[in-house]
């Protein structure tokens, strides 16, 4: 799997499970610095999941599987029954670290069914456990492929996409779900060009997806996200591709907040929105997009931005700062997941996929 997986990184260069630590690429440093935080104990991991030193739904959902790996390794081998209890309330506070991206609680809970299901010692045990969260890491790098095997399919010569957030590498631990079609269409016509929305409050865009394009040299123009309807009328974008962080059952698409409004400018610019995310991010059990929690986060986030030396606002002014929002289906023109390239009726169809998948049993 140690291909190079996009931006020159190979999958363990993102995120790595290494003996009693997992390591990751400090995604709050980019894209001036590129170091990595070490994670001891599962309780860094949890603070590197909420501070965002890994993000984006595949990557948190693999690195929630190592903390629980980890809590295994440093629990009480001497005393299977402490051991399992460490495991189940290290579990229990990883899966809580952030509530949107529902490849979190897919991936603890598939690890609290390991520990359920397994009769054996500790040591058997955390055997066990570390398994599969190198596997899931393996399985999301090539889900990523092949999402962007299908999404190119969809992309026309000479196409103009526009992206949000980022859905790239490092949201994903190799490769991309947004970005990976957009690799993938490039790969095969060079004339493709992006636009990456810098994606307020945090700049994922401008921080992530543009140093992810920049050392890929795929051609790029940046823009505050303001600009994105201007562009469009202007007939300057001709595909909206983006990740998700949930994609409910029938469909509702929970994204970076912003994707909302993009496709809603993308229906009257008549531009489709394609949405790209593996079926470990389709929660058959939600039935729409209103049923997803949208994680609220600091005030500072949004205050933060400084311009001239100085704060953008003041230091107290009342903020509201949704990190996510809900588009519904019926904007959205096409969902790739690894199994192909979806259409409505998405209740029908992405239920098929994830069948087909086996991710939702
Ligand atoms: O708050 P973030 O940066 O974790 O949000 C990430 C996104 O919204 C991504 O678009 C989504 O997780 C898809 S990542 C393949």
């Amino acid at each position: 799997m140690d291909a190079p997986s996009g931006a020159g990184l190979e999958p363990r260069d993102i995120i790595h499970l290494g003996d009693g630590e997992v390591l990751m690429l400090d995604q709050t440093q980019l894209p001036g610095e590129v170091v990595h935080r070490r994670c001891v104990h599962w309780e860094d991991v949890v603070d590197a999941i909420r501070t965002m030193v890994v993000r984006g739904a595949p990557a948190i959902g693999i690195a929630g599987a190592m903390g629980v790996a980890l809590a295994a390794q440093h629990g009480d081998h001497d005393d299977p029954a402490a051991h399992l209890a460490e495991i189940r309330r290290a579990a229990a506070v990883i899966r809580d670290a952030r509530p949107t991206a529902v490849n979190l609680m897919w991936a603890v809970d598939r690890q609290l069914r390991i520990a359920a299901d397994h009769p054996g010692p500790p040591e058997a045990l955390t055997a066990a456990l570390r398994l599969f969260a190198l596997h899931l890491h393996r399985d999301e790098v090539l889900r990523c492929r092949a999402i962007g095997a299908h999404g190119r399919t969809i992309i026309h010569r000479g196409a103009r996409i526009l992206t949000h957030c980022n859905a790239g590498a490092l949201a994903t631990g190799g490769y991309g779900t947004a970005l990976g079609v957009i690799r993938a269409a490039h790969a095969q016509d060079p004339t493709v060009r992006v636009v990456v929305d810098e994606t307020r409050p945090l700049l994922q865009g401008a921080r992530l997806t543009a140093w992810e394009l920049d050392r890929d040299g795929i051609p790029f123009t940046l823009i505050a996200d303001n600009m994105a309807a201007a562009l469009m009328a202007e007939g300057r974008v001709t595909h909206v591709v983006v990740g998700a962080d949930r994609v409910a059952a029938n469909g509702d698409v929970v994204n970076k907040i912003g994707t909302y409004g993009l496709a809603v400018l993308a229906r009257e610019h008549g531009i489709p929105v394609i949405v790209a995310a593996p079926t470990t991010t389709v929660d058959l059990s939600t039935p729409a997009g209103a049923d997803v929690p949208v994680e609220e986060r600091h005030a500072d986030e949004v205050r933060g931005v400084g311009l001239f030396g100085r704060p953008a606002a003041a230091h107290d002014a009342p903020v509201a700062n949704p990190a996510f929002d809900r588009t519904p289906a019926r904007l959205v023109a096409a969902i790739v997941t690894e199994r192909g390239v979806h259409r409505p009726p998405y209740d029908r169809t992405l239920a098929a996929a994830v069948a087909a998948a086996g991710t939702g049993e």
